[in-house]
């Protein structure tokens, strides 16, 4: 909730300092987390006894790796469908099929079972299932709740095969419709439940892993790295995650079975964006927004277009950003030397050269972008609303595209 909106300055932001305080906040996160090894038998205890089932699923991924087996045999004797086929970056088109299958079966209860994707995809198929009239309606209320009836939202829950987005506890989903990335966003849609089990993520490719990496570093970023308001424990509380992946990163991707390493990855992810550090103060999505819109036009993984964009966002903004940056190159990255510019540069040169680290690139031109294609971006950026981006409001298409410039 933005009570208020200032264009913070380093020298407005010495005046203001000792007016600025946390902003007014609900906060209550209902999803219920089943964390560790081996335990999708307990399906059986969370899911009740007389459920019409319906298992959602990406590209096969969990049926090559056996997950899907052993949630099948977990269910027991329930009514279980399945409904496979769900893509990176959900389709409209296929969740309405999904949704289709669950009115014609009278299902009762979604089980996802997969990354970001199939999370996302089946809180859409949660919200579309009982909804009268055209479910294309649904995307376009950008982060207000969706108006649907509580009553009409079919329960989920979620095993998480992918450390990142941190789906499996909030209450956001993000649909892929007529070339652009749509959110939703319910306060039913939150998982009843998530399971969230470190070695079900070992079969995952290095550069998924990197991938959830990045994304869960950047979800911090965008609900710290704008103006201070006093809140201490959600900052030291973003910075300790932040530090978290920096230190396992590198590891969990190189060792895909160092269990501490990829639980440290999973639960830094979940924490990254299930509300708690996000509570009272002011986020700035630009990254995202941005990001959103080179996926859905060329295809660049999520995370990917996380690391070209945000370096770029920070050295655009970084007088209306200087408070935080300075405290993010002092408390996450242990820079204390030199004056105030060069501390801050020294800390994007470093978030980018740990993105790299990982094994991201860093440039849109590595991604077969080429610079005319920018304004590309921008006409997207426009026909989506996202023209008063930034904790401000104030970043326009002007300063999207000199930040895809500098970005290229
Ligand atoms: O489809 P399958 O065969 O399962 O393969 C997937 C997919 O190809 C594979 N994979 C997943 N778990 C695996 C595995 N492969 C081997 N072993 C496993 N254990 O990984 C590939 C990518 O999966 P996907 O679900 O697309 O990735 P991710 O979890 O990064 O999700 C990305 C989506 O989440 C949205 C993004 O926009 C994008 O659509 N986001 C959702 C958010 C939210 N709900 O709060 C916030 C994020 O910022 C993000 O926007
Ligand atoms: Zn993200």
């Amino acid at each position: 909730v933005y009570t208020k909106k200032p264009n913070i300055t380093p020298r407005r932001y010495s005046l203001m300092k000792r007016y600025l305080t946390m902003l007014n906040f609900d906060y209550r996160n209902p999803t219920h987390i089943v964390f560790g090894k081996d335990r999708i038998a307990e399906l059986d205890k969370l899911i009740p006894a007389d459920a019409r089932v319906l298992v959602t699923y990406g590209g096969g991924s969990v049926k090559r790796f056996g997950t899907l087996d052993k949630v099948m045999a977990a269910l027991g004797s329930r009514t279980v469908f399945e409904f496979g086929g769900i893509e990176a970056n959900p389709k409209f088109e296929t969740l309405v099929k999904a949704a289709e299958l669950a009115r014609k079966e009278s299902i009762d209860f979604l089980l996802a079972v997969g990354g970001g994707s199939v999370m996302d995809g089946t809180k859409f198929i949660a919200l579309a299932t009982k909804f009268e009239g055209d479910s294309s309606s649904l995307l376009f209320h950008g982060f207000s709740p969706v108006p649907v009836d509580a009553k009409d939202v079919l329960p989920l829950a979620t095993i998480a095969t992918l450390p990142a987005t941190g789906s499996e506890m909030n209450a956001f989903g993000v649909v892929s419709y007529q070339g652009g990335k749509f959110p939703v966003n319910h306060p039913s849609i939150y998982p009843t439940f998530s399971m969230l089990d470190p070695t079900l993520t070992f079969s995952l490719p290095k550069i998924q892993v990197a991938n959830g990496v990045v994304d869960a570093f950047v979800h911090v970023i965008e609900q710290y790295a704008t103006y201070p308001v006093d809140a201490r424990v959600q900052d030291r509380m973003a910075e300790g995650i932040m530090r978290t992946l920096i230190e396992i990163g590198p590891i969990t991707v190189a060792e895909p079975e160092n269990y501490q390493a990829r639980a440290n990855l999973m639960w830094s992810a979940t924490s990254a964006l299930n509300g708690m550090i996000g509570v009272g103060v002011p986020f700035d999505w630009t990254t995202h927004m941005i990001g959103h819109e080179l996926t859905a036009l060329f295809n660049i993984d999520h995370a990917q277009t996380l690391a070209v964009i945000l370096p770029s966002v920070w050295r655009i903004r970084k007088t209306q950003k200087h408070a935080k940056l300075l405290q993010y190159a002092e408390r996450v990255w242990d820079i204390t030397e030199g004056d105030d510019d060069s501390r801050i540069e020294q800390a994007i040169a470093k978030t980018e050269a740990f993105f790299q680290q990982v094994g991201l690139k860093t440039r849109l031109r590595d991604h077969d972008v080429s610079q005319d294609q920018i304004e590309l971006v921008i006409e997207a950026l426009k026909a989506h609303g996202m023209t008063a981006l930034s904790e401000s409001g104030d970043l326009d298409l002007d300063i999207s595209r000199e930040i895809l410039q500098m970005a290229w």
